[in-house]
């Protein structure tokens, strides 16, 4: 990647142009127009919601990494699939709503199949029960993936194989962030799954708005998909 010739205030006012109340084409629109610049500005946002659910996975993923079948859901670019690359991980599959995204991932070379897909307006595009691991990072949040998607990542994984999750837990996520908690909880008590490790973090990344000086914490999570009973 090119050296960054932007600064955090250019960042911050890309990031802010993007309304949490726009709508899903609005959204695609806006990711559609961040895609070039996406990489080196997460860059500078010291964005590292990647790098955590790659460690997460890799530090519980007892099976065949090569061999494993990943879907990167809302997989942007392809950050997710550059981490977990270097984790032995080598088989991917990735689905966003945004073309112009897509179109960096494709560029990446990494993913087997690519294709596009608004959640939340349309179900995720593949077999149920296929994947060992599904990972969506950086895309639970208001006004982006709604919390009722997880369900779909938990049937499109096989038994038996791994869910991570990323979300911030940021004020203006807040609310969206209990009601993923309680969804998550609820399919557990469903039998639908079982929690493997929840790890809060810190410095998750630098917060863009007046009300976020400094860094915003955030949140990682892994589930285990379990048998149908
Ligand atoms: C912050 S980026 C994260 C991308 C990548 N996972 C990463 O960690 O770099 C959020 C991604 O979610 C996608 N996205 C947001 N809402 C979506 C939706 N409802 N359906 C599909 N993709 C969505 C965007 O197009 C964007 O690529």
């Amino acid at each position: 990647m090119a050296a960054s010739t932007r600064t955090f205030e250019d960042v911050k006012k890309s990031v802010l142009s993007c309304h949490s109340d726009s709508s899903a084409e609005e959204k695609a629109t806006f990711y559609n127009s961040w895609a070039r610049n996406y990489e080196q500005d997460v860059a500078v946002l010291e964005f590292r919601a990647p790098s955590q659910a790659g460690d997460m996975v890799s530090s519980h993923f007892p099976g065949d990494r090569e061999a494993a079948v990943v879907l990167d859901v809302a997989c942007g670019t392809g950050l997710v699939a550059k981490q977990m690359k270097k984790h032995g991980f080598a088989r991917f599959f990735g689905t966003d709503g945004s073309t112009g995204m897509l179109e960096l991932a494709k560029e990446t070379g990494l993913y087997q199949d690519l294709s596009q897909c608004m959640l939340g307006k349309e179900s995720l595009p593949v077999k149920w029960g296929q994947f060992d691991v599904v990972v969506i990072c950086g895309a639970l949040s208001v006004g982006q993936v709604p919390v009722r998607v997880v369900r779909e990542l938990c049937r499109a994984t096989k038994p038996g194989g791994y869910i991570c999750m990323t979300v911030r837990s940021n004020q203006s996520n807040l609310e969206y962030k209990a009601a993923l908690d309680s969804e998550l909880r609820q399919m557990e008590e469903e039998g639908l799954w079982e929690r493997v490790k929840v790890t809060e973090v810190e410095n998750w990344e630098r917060g863009v708005s007046a009300q976020e000086e400094g860094y915003i914490s955030g949140c990682v999570y892994l589930y285990r998909s379990l048998p149908p009973v």
